[in-house]
């Protein structure tokens, strides 16, 4: 393998572990809505349920996450993947119809604020557990998750089932400027079970 290796600059590195799935972000606090999309989110531990997710501090989505102490991550698929884009490259600072030009469309689950986006195969509710110098120096937050919904004809039996789903129902996987991966193959060890 090591005579493949080739350089990467550093201003690049972060690209090499892209591979997570990209997420849309939603806050909502008195009145103010808004959804990005961030694919430095990552699973941070198992009961309670926790993530990291980097909101940058010129987001307006951000100020919502801080007000409100909650936030969503959704799971966006294929199907998508313009909105997405329109969400992740126009600020609700900029235009305060975001939302609506996005093309995507919203809905609420019962007790939450957050407008989350059609489309997506998961759904995930944070509180946010606060961490100011994390916030302050990494912009990263911290949340526990409160409540989780899954599109059953992807997600089941505690498995995502991509194997029979629709292709446009995969999850999108973000490098950089227009270039995602939709998710790849299934690979599967059954000597390790299916937990
Ligand atoms: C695919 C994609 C992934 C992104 N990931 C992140 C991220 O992880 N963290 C972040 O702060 N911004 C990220 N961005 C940038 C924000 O989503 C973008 O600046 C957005 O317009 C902010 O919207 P707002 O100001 O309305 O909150 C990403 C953008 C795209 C297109």
């Amino acid at each position: 393998m090591e005579q493949y290796l080739q350089d990467v600059p550093l201003n690049k590195a972060y690209r090499l572990l892209n591979l997570g799935a990209t997420a849309l972000i939603s806050a909502a606090d008195a009145g103010k809505e808004d959804v990005m999309p961030a694919t430095w989110n990552c699973a941070l531990d198992l009961e309670p349920c926790k993530a990291t997710v980097v909101i940058a501090k010129d987001h307006y989505t951000r100020p919502l996450i801080e007000r409100s102490g909650y936030f969503a991550i959704s799971v966006p698929s294929v199907a998508i993947v313009q909105q997405v884009m329109k969400l992740g490259t126009v600020s609700k600072h900029d235009d305060p119809q975001k939302l609506e030009h996005s093309g995507a469309t919203f809905f609420k689950l019962p007790n939450f604020a957050m407008p989350l986006t059609q489309g997506c195969v998961a759904h995930l509710i944070f509180k946010v557990i606060p961490e100011a110098h994390n916030q302050d120096a990494y912009d990263l937050f911290i949340g526990e998750c409160v409540k989780a919904v899954a599109d059953s004809r992807v997600f089941r039996e505690g498995h995502y089932q991509y194997a029979s789903a629709d292709a446009q129902l995969r999850t999108l996987h973000y490098v950089a400027g227009g270039h995602f991966f939709a998710l790849g193959e299934e690979v599967m060890l059954p000597e390790y079970g299916l937990d």
